[in-house]
Formats: structure tokens, C-alpha cells, sequence
């Protein structure tokens, strides 16, 4: 271990660079004109695990968008660990609230990351965590000390839902074989607080639209006797939840597993400071679910939101008309046991029964995913725990966190493993929004932690 440190110290520069190369690649999933920088992301990634010492790494393609697959087999009567994390980022824009070029990331210091932070898209969702991975295994191998077999999985659709994932699971069940698998796509609580996380929202995903007149109207002429379907889809998204911020969708708390007493104690001990949160944010209060804390909110309760909505005019100036047609893109948590496809429909059915009969509804899915739940009485966990509480010094708390990888469930379901969601970043990094950035502190403490997670995991095994 000594010697892998020393790798790590004598080597953080050029990983550093090497990152960077990675990250200037604008592997943007949503995009189709995105296709030819998917395939050099993927590629990238490819050549990265063959110089850390890979036996072999390929380039599958899918319906989508490739998958990256390496492996570095050391004994196949040994454990393996699977690492998965993904190379596709989320769009850049709105590009004029970035401070620096979103693919051409820089470091500079900020308050919670005062020895700098990389700036740029998928710095730390996921590249930069995804990149930890490939280098620690690199220290492991240039020191010789592999303990376990190590496979990579590192997919370009994560941001879109995974939609080819799956069959690429089903269709290589042997070649993905494992004992566990390692993921670093969540955050921790603070760097001088570090956690695990034990537990990911679901998703269900919906769009809809409204539809009034056949046709934009001259809102003099017509209005106040024709819908208007932005009125209307106001509405009626208003009628999603009540004044308690309970949602009020007939049947959507149906399956939900309420948190026992003890539990909510549990997540409330986690540090959490509600001024520092609202100062982060700039905001003068939280808004959410009547009694619940913002821990709870996030973590063990569902929500309910509209991602954007549109339709009519917009333009500069004004345009006297009366739109034809109004669209909202709506997202509903979830936590466990709701499953997507049957919120989306207990949504629609909500949706279409509240409507007047002056316009006209359409709801389509566009995609879902199941919440995870870890266990933390496993020797996977423990390795986990073990490997933070050296590298941070204290013992790393299980958290649970509000975002989605809806692969995770699949992965169960489909390759039989469980997850281990060891992930290095902070809610304040920005992902998904403009300067996403990435704590050089966490970069350096994530690569690392992870040796150890691969010794102490080795060991209990
Ligand atoms: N890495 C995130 C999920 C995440 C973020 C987990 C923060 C825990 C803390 C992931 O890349 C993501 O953004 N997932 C999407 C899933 C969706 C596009 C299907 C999400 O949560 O919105
Ligand atoms: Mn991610
Ligand atoms: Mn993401």
C-alpha cells in the first residue's frame, strides 16, 4: 500500500492531464450530432484501461450509443469486482452562465474547495469519478498488487436513462460476471464528512401536451371563450399536489415503504446544517413536504416536478395570440417500492381525469428507473467503509441520496450483484448545471481510497 501511495503522489500531474484529455471530448448523450465524439469518449476510455493494464478492453456497440468493456483477470478462482460508471455527459448549455469553457476545463479554488476544483462537464459527473478508477487500478498493477479479478463497464447513455444497457447485460451475462459491483457516480456529505450512499431515487418521466384550437388564435378574437392551453396545463399542474406538498396523484403513495422511527432518526443524525444549505443555494427558505426534514425529503420521500414547460409565445416584444398547443416535461422520485411504468400511469389517468373537456390530453413515458436500496451488512459495504475510514479518518455514514441510476436495479436484476455506491463528489459541485466542477481534494482522495477498497474487500473475502 505504502508503494501504491507513492505511485499516486509521484504521478498526480500527469493524471491529472490525462483526465483532461478525456473531459475536452464533448460526449454529450442527448445530442445526435454528438455521435462521432461518443465513439472518441469511448475510445478514449478504451486506449486509458489498456495503459493501465488492461488484458483487453473493446469498444461494443449497441443500438445506442458504446459501451467500454476491460478486464484484467488475475486468477478466475479469485473474486471480481466490476467498476461501472459512464462517459456521457449532460449539455452544456445554457453555455453563458459558464464562467470557463465547459470542454475546455481549467482548476481553479472555490470556498469548499480551497486547493481547487476542475472545471468543466463531467468533471465529476462521471468522468472524473469514472477516471479515479482507471488510475487506481493503473497504481495497483504497476505495484504489483491486484488481489481480485477487476472488470470495467463504462457506458455512453447513463444521462438518458441507459436505454441499451440493459440488453448489453443480458447479452454478455458471462462476460460480466462478478461479485460485486464498484460504482463512483454519487457524493459524500462533506469532505471532512465522509459517507456511503445507501440508497438512490427511482424515476418516472413524463411529457405532456395540452391542445386546445386547431390552430394559434387571435387572443382578442377568441380569448375568454376558447381554451388556452397554457392556462389550462397551469392548471392543472397546480392540482399535483395540495398545500401540504403531499402529491395528490390517486393511489401514488401506494406502494411507498414508510421509514420506520427508527430509521428517520437515523437519516436525521447525519450532520446537516439547514442555514449553510440555504446559503449555498441563496435562498431565504426550503420548500418541500409537510413534515419531513430536507434529509427526509430528499432521501426517503417521493417528489414531483416540472423539468420545463413551453408552448405559445416567447420572443422579444409581445404577440397578441391565444397558442394552440402547451407541453411540460414532468419528473416524478421515486423511493421504494414504486415501480415507473405504474406511477406514470396512475400520472396519466390523474392527468387526463382533472382536464376539462375544452382541450385535449396526451401523456407519453419517456423513461423510468427503479429506486436501490444497498445493504450495509455485507463485507462489500464494510470494504467500502473500511476503505474510506483509512484514507479519511473517520468512519464513512450511509446516506441516502435523492438523484437516479436506474441501472443499478437492472443490475441486480439482471447480472444477480449488488452495488457499492462509493462515490467522491459534493451536492455543491454543480452537476448538471453550468461550472460543474470537481474538487482536485476529492479527485486525489477518491483514487486514493479505492486500493483499499480492493484490499480490505480481498480480505474479507
Ligand atoms: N450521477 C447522477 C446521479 C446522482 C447524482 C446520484 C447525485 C447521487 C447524487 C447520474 O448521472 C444522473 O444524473 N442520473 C439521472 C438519471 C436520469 C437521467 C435517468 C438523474 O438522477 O436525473
Ligand atoms: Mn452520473
Ligand atoms: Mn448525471
Amino acid at each position: 500500500m505504502k508503494n501504491i501511495q507513492k505511485y499516486l503522489e509521484d504521478n498526480k500531474d500527469r493524471f491529472l492531464n490525462e483526465l483532461f484529455e478525456w473531459l475536452r471530448i464533448p460526449s454529450v448523450s442527448s445530442n445526435p450530432d454528438s455521435k462521432d465524439d461518443m465513439y472518441k469518449a469511448a475510445n478514449w476510455a478504451k486506449d486509458a484501461l489498456l495503459k493501465a493494464g488492461a488484458d483487453r478492453a473493446t469498444v461494443y456497440e449497441t443500438e445506442g450509443h458504446p459501451v467500454v468493456y476491460g478486464e484484467k483477470i488475475v486468477d478466475p478462482n479469485k473474486p471480481t469486482v466490476l467498476v461501472y460508471g459512464h462517459y456521457d455527459v449532460q449539455p452544456a448549455d445554457p453555455l453563458d452562465l459558464w464562467d470557463s469553457e465547459p470542454f475546455e476545463p481549467v482548476v481553479r479554488k472555490t470556498d469548499l474547495h480551497p486547493d481547487g476544483a476542475i472545471f468543466g462537464r463531467g468533471s465529476c459527473d462521471d468522468k472524473g469519478q469514472a477516471f479515479m478508477h482507471f488510475k487506481a487500478f493503473e497504481a495497483m498493477v504497476a505495484n504489483g498488487f491486484l488481489p481480485v479479478n477487476i472488470k470495467f463497464m463504462i457506458e455512453g447513455e447513463e444521462e438518458i436513462g441507459s436505454p441499451s444497457l440493459g440488453k448489453f447485460c443480458e447479452d454478455n451475462k458471462a462476460m460480466l460476471a462478478n461479485d460485486v459491483i464498484l460504482v463512483s457516480d454519487t457524493s459524500v456529505i462533506a469532505n471532512d464528512v465522509p459517507s456511503i450512499t445507501t440508497g438512490l431515487r427511482g424515476l418516472s418521466y413524463v411529457e405532456v401536451e395540452v391542445v386546445g384550437a386547431n390552430r394559434d388564435l387571435h387572443s382578442g378574437t377568441y380569448g375568454g371563450a376558447v381554451a388556452n392551453p397554457i392556462n389550462i396545463l397551469s392548471e392543472m399542474i397546480s392540482k399535483l399536489m395540495d398545500e401540504n406538498r403531499h402529491i395528490t396523484i390517486p393511489g401514488f403513495y401506494e406502494d411507498v415503504v414508510e421509514a420506520t422511527a427508527e430509521e428517520r432518526v437515523l437519516i436525521n443524525e447525519a450532520p446537516f446544517n439547514l442555514d449553510d444549505y440555504k446559503k449555498e443555494l441563496d435562498i431565504d427558505d426550503v420548500c418541500g413536504e409537510k413534515g419531513y426534514t430536507t434529509d427526509e425529503r430528499t432521501g426517503i420521500r417521493p417528489s414531483c416536478d416540472v423539468n420545463g414547460i413551453w408552448g405559445g409565445f416567447t420572443g422579444k416584444g409581445t404577440k397578441t395570440v391565444l397558442p394552440s398547443k402547451a407541453y411540460a416535461k414532468i419528473s416524478m422520485r421515486l423511493v421504494a417500492n414504486q415501480k415507473p411504468k405504474k406511477i406514470a400511469k396512475l400520472f396519466e389517468e390523474y392527468f387526463k381525469s382533472i382536464a376539462p373537456d375544452c382541450v385535449r390530453i396526451k401523456v407519453d413515458y419517456l423513461h423510468g428507473g427503479l429506486p436501490v436500496m444497498t445493504p450495509i451488512d455485507t463485507p462489500e459495504y464494510r470494504a467500502a467503509e473500511n476503505a474510506m475510514e483509512t484514507t479519511y479518518g473517520k468512519k464513512p455514514i450511509p446516506t441516502m441520496e435523492g438523484g437516479s441510476i436506474p441501472i443499478i436495479a437492472l443490475f441486480e436484476q439482471i447480472l444477480g450483484s449488488k452495488s457499492v455506491l462509493m462515490g467522491f463528489g459534493l451536492n455543491s459541485d454543480a452537476i448538471h448545471s453550468p461550472n460543474e466542477h470537481y474538487g482536485l481534494f476529492n479527485f486525489y482522495k477518491g483514487i486514493e481510497t479505492i486500493p483499499y477498497y480492493f484490499k480490505y474487500y480481498s480480505e474479507m473475502k
